[in-house]
């Protein structure tokens, strides 16, 4: 049901509804655990995907068949992770990182969770290690979830290496409730919408800041 509250953006969730509701349907093993837990412990950013985002990412690789995808922005491993977990036993993740330390405290998190035979943690500058991954093209599935002013760059990339019935994902699409503001970041985000318009079927998922699902055309 939706009614006016719901609509215009208005949530009904509560921290302990959603704890209850994660632990139900998104219940968390040591491997996910692990790499959840792991910014707060390693001193890192803690702004990973929510407990039912990431198990909802899963789900999309999952009902998609996804078997090679790329993921732009890698923090500690926790949604590679749960890609992965989409995943068919043999496929291929590529997930970008530029922080070393942060592509090391992954590597460790994404063996722990036993997935590392079909995920590959690249350290680098996301544009460039971008180039570097089209020749392993098309892809199936590209998640961006890295520097919110690069997000236009990063689209135009999905829409050149992606196959056609690929899958866009975008997290942070609402750029933190910013996204109408003027600056540099909001304008590229803005493009990153209007272009992912332009060639995928797009729709945005009312996660707590937008996730963005577009089908290639
Ligand atoms: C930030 C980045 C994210 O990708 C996110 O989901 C939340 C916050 C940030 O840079 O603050
Ligand atoms: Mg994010």
């Amino acid at each position: 049901m939706a009614d006016s509250t719901s609509r215009s953006g208005g949530t009904y969730s509560t921290p302990e509804v959603l704890r209850f509701l994660d632990g139900l349907h998104a219940p968390h093993d040591a491997g996910l655990s692990r790499a959840f837990d792991a910014p707060s412990k390693e001193g890192i950013p803690a702004i990973q995907l929510g407990v039912s985002e990431s198990r909802f990412l899963e789900w999309v690789t999952r009902l998609t068949r996804v078997e090679v995808a790329v993921e732009v922005g890698t923090l500690a491993g926790y949604s590679a992770i749960r890609i992965a977990r989409g995943m068919p036993r043999v496929s291929r993740l590529y997930t970008i990182e530029h922080d070393p330390k942060h592509a090391a405290v992954a590597r460790a998190n994404i063996e722990a969770a036993e997935v590392s035979d079909r995920v590959e943690v690249i350290e680098g500058d996301g544009v460039q290690v971008l180039g570097q991954l089209e020749r392993l093209g098309p892809f199936d599935l590209v998640f961006i979830d890295a520097d919110k002013e690069r997000y236009d760059q990063y689209g135009r990339w999905a829409q050149r290496n992606l196959r056609r019935g690929g899958l866009l994902v975008g997290d942070n699409v609402y750029f933190f409730g910013r996204l109408l503001e003027e600056s540099p970041a909001a304008a590229a985000m803005r493009r990153f919408h209007t272009e992912a318009q332009a060639h995928f079927d797009t729709c945005v998922v009312p996660t707590p800041d937008g996730m963005l699902l577009g089908i290639k055309r």
